[in-house]
């Protein structure tokens, strides 16, 4: 069983031929709105590949919330553990211009967390095989679930997105940490090859289509990506996320973990809007084949 805690966005994308430049009107292409947040992603990427997952998170009192839980429910997650908090839930605003996409968050909802209100969930913590975790809730809930999943005995998985500095306990109380190159140079201020190294089985740097590298304790390790012409890439690394988790949860080791999370992730930039490309298990599976 897996269980993600984290964000529940609104995603309001806008597409345009190019990003305007500062103090420019654009006129853009086309407006959507997808339920996204990079919590609700991940669980997403996890049930879609038909692994039990538990959503727990935040979401606002507004249309935007209802709309987000009921997207949840559809998408298989139990969403037993998802509050509904007073105010606005947290929205992304996207722009995707040429391919590449640039977000501004305002977590809304996410963030509303009481003090020690995490403590209702060790039970369920005891009883998960794999926590994900990411950072667009406040970093102390993270860091006590990091804790208390570590002295329960549960795997954790830490997306550190966006990119923030990681305490050193926080580090030590995680198993996996899956940064971007971007996100891994901004947070060790070392490149992948580098940063991996301090970390052997540990830190896992993504890099796109080329694929991911982590150091085993004796080398490196490049778990190479699939080359596909993406046409969105956003949530492509929660796709990762959510994929990973679900081999480590299957008991897969790290380099096949890494090898279906990258196929999966492939999949997912050849669609539209972070949850919608988001592949089902026979997909991935064929592409893995694909490789051999
Ligand atoms: O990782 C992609 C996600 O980041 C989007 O769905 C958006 O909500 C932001 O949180």
């Amino acid at each position: 069983m897996i269980t993600v805690v984290g964000s529940i966005n609104m995603d309001l994308v806008v597409s345009v031929d190019r990003a305007p430049n500062r103090g420019e009107t654009l006129i853009g292409k086309t407006f959507h709105t997808n339920p996204g947040g990079k919590g609700a992603n991940q669980a997403v990427s996890a049930a879609r590949l038909d692994h039990l997952t538990n959503m727990v998170g935040h979401v606002g009192t507004d249309a935007f919330g209802t709309s987000l839980l009921n997207n949840l429910k559809e998408q298989n997650i139990r969403t037993n553990y998802v509050k509904r908090k007073e105010g606005p839930s947290g929205i992304a605003n996207i722009t995707v211009a040429g391919g590449d996409n640039s977000i501004i968050v305002v977590p809304g909802a996410n963030f509303s967390w009481e003090a020690k209100e995490w403590e209702q969930y060790d039970d369920l913590i005891t009883k998960s095989d794999v926590l994900v975790l990411q950072l667009e809730i406040p970093l102390e809930v993270v860091e006590a679930f990091a804790e208390m999943a570590n002295k329960r005995g549960t795997t954790v998985i830490l997306n550190p997105a966006p990119a923030h500095s990681l305490p050193a306990s926080l580090i030590r109380n995680v198993d996996y940490i899956t940064p971007n190159e971007t996100e891994c140079m901004e947070i060790f201020s070392m490149n992948a090859e580098e940063a991996v190294s301090h970390f052997p089985n540990k830190l896992i740097v993504t890099e796109g289509e080329k694929g991911a590298v982590y150091y085993d304790g004796s080398s490196l390790v490049r778990i190479p990506g699939f080359p596909v012409k993406a046409v969105d890439t956003t949530g492509a690394g929660d796709t990762f996320n959510g994929a990973l988790a679900t081999a480590i949860a299957e008991g897969q080791d790290l380099k096949k973990a890494v090898s279906f999370a990258n196929a999966a992730a492939s999949l997912s930039v050849q669609h539209y809007g972070a949850q919608n490309g988001m592949p089902e298990r026979e997909a991935v599976l064929a592409r893995l084949g694909e490789m051999n």
